[in-house]
């Protein structure tokens, strides 16, 4: 008989003895696991707890100000906020092959990161404190895809972008190594997160970087990003979000086609919509979103925003398509 308020309570009194008077360190990417470690750390030894958040730039519409405001206000962590939304664009100028760019991503995060967590081991030592612990959102599926060994997330390393480095300077804590996706959301919400936190939907660590196929601008990621909301707010007003596995909203940013907006003639990119259902993301099936609410988001967008004159359905299982299209 499984019970959150159990499970809690359980962890808290595990994390206070593990870390005594120490002081704890833990990265936040925006989703699920790392905002409810945290959280759930927090609640067990409150301002020895510092979290770091690396703003890539390369987040959805409203996901920097969920982490920042929404998150902080609900559980007041401590939280550092590293705006790098600008080296990213830097590093990633001119760049339109795939793997690079999550390569370029990924040690990008990691120098980043480092540098805030220098930040915070000064700050700790001021305080007479020494930093001993960093909190990773480690769950038991990751833990049996990397073998059980440590540090999860051995098969899919090129997707964590929120891996963060083997630092051997700390010992981890894991809160949530034995738990399932479902047991993680019911946590969070016991400890009060809000619902779109608590609910998002998988999101790669590279963000709207995969999403936009061609270089990365800022002008593309705004456009990508409106488009992106956009269909979000139809898919949850439709009541799709928990049936959706997730769905990547995807900016063929070098495509041009005709269209007619208004009077005039343009000249366009197009959006694809690529709902999926899955079980684990190993495979999918295209999503039969009804008919009215891909009209509905497909109406919007082309009106919305001015560049897009072509919406388009992604009707692909995985395999042969990967859900991503980058
Ligand atoms: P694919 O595209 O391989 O995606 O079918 C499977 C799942 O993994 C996510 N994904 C990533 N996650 N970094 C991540 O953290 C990545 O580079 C990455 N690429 C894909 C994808 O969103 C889907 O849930």
């Amino acid at each position: 008989d499984w019970d959150a308020s159990s499970i809690i309570e359980d962890q808290v009194k595990k994390i206070r003895e593990k870390v005594g008077d120490a002081e704890v360190i833990c990265g936040l990417s925006g989703g699920v696991d790392s905002a409810v470690a945290a959280a759930l750390v927090h609640k067990a030894i409150g301002d020895q707890l510092t979290c770091v958040f690396v703003d890539h730039g390369l987040l959805r519409k409203g996901e920097v100000e969920q982490v920042k405001h929404d998150f902080v206000e609900a559980t007041g962590i401590r939280l550092i906020t590293v705006d790098a939304a600008d080296d990213f664009l830097t590093a990633l100028k001119g760049v339109t092959e795939p793997e690079r760019k999550r390569k370029i991503i990924g040690e990008k995060f990691i120098r980043t990161f480092e540098k805030a967590q220098q930040q915070v081991l000064e700050e700790a030592g001021a305080r007479g404190k020494e930093v001993k612990f960093l909190v990773q959102g480690t769950l038991y599926p990751d833990v049996v895809e990397s073998g059980g060994g440590d540090g999860a997330a051995n098969i899919k390393s090129h997707h964590n972008v929120g891996g963060l480095p083997k630092d051997i300077k700390f010992q981890l804590i894991e809160p949530l190594r034995t738990l399932f996706k479902d047991e993680v959301r019911a946590i969070g919400t016991e400890l009060g997160l809000p619902d779109e936190i608590v609910w998002r939907q998988p999101f790669p660590g590279p963000g709207l970087g995969i999403r936009i196929i061609g270089e990365i601008t800022k002008e593309r990621l705004d456009l990508l990003r409106e488009a992106d909301a956009i269909a979000r707010e139809e898919l949850t007003k439709a009541g799709l979000d928990r049936d959706i596995w997730q769905c990547p909203v995807v900016l063929l940013a070098d495509v041009h086609s005709v269209g007619v907006q208004g009077d005039e003639r343009t000249y366009g990119s197009p959006i694809v919509l690529r709902p999926v259902s899955s079980e684990d993301a190993m495979t999918a099936d295209w999503a039969r979103v009804p008919y009215d609410v891909l009209a509905t988001i497909s109406t919007r967008i082309t009106n919305e925003c001015r560049q897009i004159n072509r919406v388009v359905l992604d009707c692909t299982s995985k395999p042969p398509a990967t859900i991503e299209w980058e």
